[in-house]
């Protein structure tokens, strides 16, 4: 079956129902009875039944979209007898850098472009000095200076092995096997929650561990239903979310299919049907989530979510020692070929038999039997794609998948002050609120070294509060924004400071006075970006998402990329989307050796079906 036939039959029925719904009551009546599963819905069965799903939840759901639509079936046609085999890789961000080490050991050669003059995408680590960081080693406190403007940590999942797992094929233990001991990529614990630091709402302050500090009454918040005096908010939406990730648990395929009806909902609309207000359903996005999330998640995003967070140990996240960027510096260091800067790819194009032609700086043009994009969508959308004769669906999709904004605000301060207030000591962990800068982040990392440097995230916010805080990042344009606003910048600065006081309990005066530089980042804002990562709006799990995992141009044009992945706004993302379309070539050409080759060495993601079927949760799959 078609994704479009399949799936328009659950689409037409859960639109028919809101549809129905919607003109039948009002939308002030709150005391709407969900729509029942339907019976009528088909059951399919993913090929690897319910073992992935009981081991891999996420991949299982996507492997489930994917398979249904043509994704398997796409055109492949082998490049001509004496083609040099060689493979244009677009962005050196973690996915385009995983795909280079994955072509290296297939022996395959490549070019890397990159636009931006520096290496790493989404992961970026701003040190306040450079020059002393590269002199320092993991014992002084230099080593600390620098925040993760991007990725930054790791929940404990096994999903997340192909990253951070000890195997030798994961990423980690593969660059350390092939770096200086400089070099070493070393994971370090990652202090998500500690007591002591500070819940700040309605202009009252409390701390963490106080037995109230969820309850919106401690924050004389008027919120009506009594459910709230006993949970906190993220009980209160655990509990909503329960029966949909319970239903997943117990059969796979008929929870998925469950799932799917609420597809096209958002999250509020699903809380309003479950008979919450507005108000409260306000509160719970303030506490657990980001201002507009909740009317742009679609329910199955956000169950997803939640069943995973169910399952990781809050306790036991972990960080990169020295930074994030510690480990794309370590992929660039193993590939052979080194990623060319400020390389901008234009257009993509058709070339001599079934190559492609890949045009940098609108000049230059290099030939390629294979490419493989790795920018985000934003950035795909400009690059000149029409000869490639992509679907209008694969089109609409690079232009309507929905990318989150995202802003951090790195201040860098004389002294670690947050680690010695009278409040309680504390080290790591974040503090939250819903002034502008929503929530704050403390180091984690230097905590055993003598004088580490005071630098933390002031501000690490999404959705519209990022977009907000982001606007006074891009004040210096006169020529296309008017008035020019060479103060937004001091504006900001002055709001975190001033915000940071507030929610940390010291005054202004002690914050301005430790005070020594800042950084600050809007991903949005970003053209190599144009979003942070890809979170999935009502419907586009279903419709638009599966259209770009499709190789275009007979198999030869691949799409990578965070949002292209179960794992989207993970690293492990971008790493297994690499992982999909170096296979990708291997089918289109129809080389089985080095397809054994590969999963002999790689191991299989299990989120797309790419013609293996022996996938056990206990051990390596059986190369069929
Ligand atoms: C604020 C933030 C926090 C995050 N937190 C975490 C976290 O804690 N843990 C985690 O695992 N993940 C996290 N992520 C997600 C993770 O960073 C990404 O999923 C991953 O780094 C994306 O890698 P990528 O290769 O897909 O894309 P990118 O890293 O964006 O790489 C794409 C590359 O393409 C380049 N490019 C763009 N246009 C062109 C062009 N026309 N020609 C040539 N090159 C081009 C870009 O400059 C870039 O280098 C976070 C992301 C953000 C933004
Ligand atoms: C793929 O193609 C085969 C043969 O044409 C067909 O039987 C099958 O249903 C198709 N699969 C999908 C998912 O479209
Ligand atoms: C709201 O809808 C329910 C369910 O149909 C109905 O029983 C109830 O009377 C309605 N309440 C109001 C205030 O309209
Ligand atoms: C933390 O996770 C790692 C794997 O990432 C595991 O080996 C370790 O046992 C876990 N520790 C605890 C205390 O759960
Ligand atoms: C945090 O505070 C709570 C409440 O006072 C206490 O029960 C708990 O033991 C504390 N945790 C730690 C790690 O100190
Ligand atoms: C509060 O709202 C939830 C969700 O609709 C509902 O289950 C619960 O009964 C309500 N509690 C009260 C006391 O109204
Ligand atoms: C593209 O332009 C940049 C900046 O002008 C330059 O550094 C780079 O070498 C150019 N690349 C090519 C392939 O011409």
């Amino acid at each position: 079956m078609t994704l479009l036939s399949s799936h328009s039959f659950i689409t037409t029925f859960v639109s028919a129902l809101l549809l129905g719904q919607s003109l039948a009551f009002p939308a002030w009546n709150t005391t709407v009875i969900l729509p029942q599963p339907q019976p009528t819905v088909v059951i399919k069965t993913i090929c690897n039944d319910g073992k992935l799903a009981a081991a891999n939840p996420r991949a299982a759901f996507f492997r489930k979209l994917v398979h249904e639509s043509d994704y398997s079936n796409y055109t492949k046609v082998p490049s001509p007898q004496g083609t040099n085999m060689k493979v244009g890789i677009v962005g050196a961000g973690a996915a385009g850098l995983y795909a280079a080490m994955l072509l290296d050991s297939l022996n395959i050669d490549y070019d890397i472009h990159e636009a931006s003059d520096r290496i790493g995408g989404r992961i970026f680590t701003y040190r306040f000095d450079q020059a002393a960081w590269d002199q320092s080693t993991p014992k002084d406190p230099a080593y600390y200076d620098y925040y993760d403007v991007g990725a930054m940590r790791f929940p404990p999942m096994p999903y997340m092995d192909r990253v951070i797992g000890d195997e030798p094929w994961a990423l980690i233990p593969y660059i350390n096997a092939r770096v200086s001991e400089r070099d070493k990529v070393v994971k370090k614990h990652y202090i998500f929650k500690t007591n002591n630091t500070f819940r700040l709402f309605n202009g009252i302050t409390c701390p963490l561990q106080d037995p109230n500090s969820a309850s919106p009454s401690r924050y004389n918040v008027p919120i009506f239903n009594t459910t709230f005096d006993s949970m906190s908010a993220s009980q209160v939406w655990a509990a909503q979310v329960q029966t949909l990730t319970a239903a997943l648990s117990a059969d796979f395929d008929s929870g998925f299919n469950l799932l799917m009806q609420y597809d096209s909902m958002s999250v509020r609309e699903f809380l309003l049907r479950q008979g919450f207000a507005n108000s409260e359903i306000d509160w719970l996005e303030t506490m657990n989530d980001a201002t507009g999330h909740y009317d742009m998640y679609s329910m199955s995003q956000a169950v997803l979510e939640q069943w995973i967070f169910d399952s990781a140990d809050i306790n036991n996240w972990s960080l990169i020692n020295g930074g994030m960027d510690m480990l794309t510096k370590g992929m660039n260091l193993v590939v052979k070929n080194k990623p060319v800067l400020n390389n901008r790819v234009n257009a993509i194009k058709r070339g001599s038999g079934c190559n492609l032609k890949v045009v940098v700086n609108g000049t230059q043009e290099y030939e390629y039997a294979h490419v493989i994009s790795t920018v985000p969508l934003g950035a795909l959308q400009v690059i000149d794609t029409k000869e490639l004769g992509l679907s209008y669906y694969q089109n609409t999709a690079i232009r309507t998948l929905n990318y989150d904004p995202s802003t951090k605000i790195g201040f860098k301060f004389k002294t670690r002050w947050w680690e010695n207030l009278p409040t309680g000591p504390f080290k790591g962990g974040q503090s939250f609120t819903d002034m502008p800068i929503r929530r704050c982040v403390y180091p984690s990392y230097g905590l055993d070294v003598e004088g580490a440097p005071g630098t933390m995230i002031a501000s690490y916010v999404w959705g519209q509060d990022a977009s907000r805080l982001g606007s006074y990042l891009n004040p210096h344009n006169p020529t296309t924004q008017w008035p020019e606003q060479p103060e937004s910048a001091d504006t900001l600065v002055e709001l975190t400071l001033r915000d940071l006081a507030q929610l940390n309990g010291v005054t202004y005066e002690f914050v301005k006075e430790q005070f020594v530089g800042w950084h600050a980042y809007d991903w949005y804002g970003s053209a190599y970006s144009n979003g942070a990562f890809a979170i999935f709006g009502p419907g586009e799990f279903s419709s638009v998402m599966p259209w770009l995992m499709t190789p275009a141009a007979e198999g030869h044009m691949h799409f990578a990329g965070e949002a292209l992945s179960s794992g989207h706004a993970w690293i492990i993302g971008a790493v297994n989307s690499a992982w999909r379309t170096v296979y990708e070539i291997l089918c289109t050409e129809g080389m089985e050796d080095k397809k054994k080759q590969f999963i002999e060495q790689w191991g299989v993601i299990d989120e797309v079906d790419m013609g293996w079927y022996d996938w056990s949760p206990e051990g390596w799959p059986t190369y069929k």
